[in-house]
């Protein structure tokens, strides 16, 4: 288990404090496709309030790993416990419901029902309890302000460009209400602005609902100013974590990952750090 302030430094507590216990435990986590081993025995404690960054080249085992999690595919080997439960194995809706909601890499939205229902159908199935309709349009039009995205009946998916797709994935894994939210690379095809955006927004949804959420990027600029720790993936092994500015000086993620960008990304953590040293609060 982590000590209290052991990895995530300077980090503000979230909206009533740090928790000494992990969120999650993910121990000796292994995911095998057949011969394949794509996740190859990971093992981090999250805790509550954090925004952790997970990153590593194409294919190191990001979005298996939140699929192990999420409960599309059962551990070949190793356990994840929430809130203190193993978790390991169990369907998604299950999953879901504990707390723990995901947003895809490629979205994959209700196209003929409306941005409202396709909220709501996620908060109707993805609640820790029975809701009523009712109930669930309410949580529904909430995260769609929170995201800002149309509320309206009449407010149609298929006039969703990409940025606007991705932010309904967001409100969908939103309306569930979950304790835990995984963020599959979110600013894919999206411009510098709504990048820069979206990413103010899962600060936001940290910071005012107090979400803890695990966050898969390859735009490091953006996700090194928002996020408190982060994990570095290659091959499926975890090969660093720890602080933005201890992964991004990290020879090997350099020699893995960051390459000829790392002096950048570096420089990038450098101003986030300074700009929070200066009274900024969160990273950003
Ligand atoms: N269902 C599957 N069956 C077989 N192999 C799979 C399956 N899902 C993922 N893989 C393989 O596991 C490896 C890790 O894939 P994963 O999607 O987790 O990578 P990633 O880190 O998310 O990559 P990216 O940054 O490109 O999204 C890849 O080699 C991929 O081809
Ligand atoms: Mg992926």
């Amino acid at each position: 288990m982590l000590a209290p302030g052991s990895c995530v430094q300077n980090v503000n507590p979230p909206r009533g404090g740090w928790t000494v216990h992990p969120m999650l435990t993910v121990d000796s986590l292994t995911k095998r496709f057949g011969g394949f081993t794509a996740v190859d025995r990971l093992s981090f404690e999250l805790r509550q309030g954090e925004i952790l960054g997970l990153i590593g080249p194409n294919g190191s085992g990001k979005s298996t790993t939140f699929n192990v999690i999420a409960g599309l595919y059962a551990p070949t080997e190793g356990s994840v416990s929430f809130m203190g439960r193993e978790i390991g194995g169990l369907p998604p809706n299950r999953i879901c419901r504990a707390g723990i909601a995901r947003t895809f890499q490629i979205p994959r939205p209700f196209r003929k029902l409306s941005i409202l229902e396709n909220a709501t159908l996620a908060a109707y199935f993805g609640a820790s309890e029975p809701v009523t309709r009712a109930e669930a349009t309410k949580r529904a039009e909430d995260a769609l302000e929170l995201i800002g995205l149309p509320r309206g009946e009449d407010a149609r998916v298929d006039g969703l460009g990409a940025a606007g797709l991705k932010k309904l994935e967001m409100a969908r894994a939103l309306a569930t209400q979950p304790k835990l939210l995984l963020a599959d690379e979110s600013l894919g095809g999206l411009d510098e602005t709504e990048m820069s955006q979206a990413a103010d927004m899962l600060r936001r949804i940290r910071d005012e609902r107090g979400i803890t959420i695990i966050w898969v990027e390859h735009i490091m600029g953006v996700l090194m100013r928002v996020i408190d720790r982060c994990l570095v993936l290659d091959h499926g092994e975890l090969i660093a974590q720890g602080s933005p500015a201890q992964v991004t000086r990290d020879p090997k993620v350099v020699e893995v990952y960051l390459g000829s960008d790392a002096e950048q990304v570096q420089q990038h953590v450098r101003e986030a750090d300074a700009a929070r040293a200066t009274g900024g609060g969160g990273r950003a």
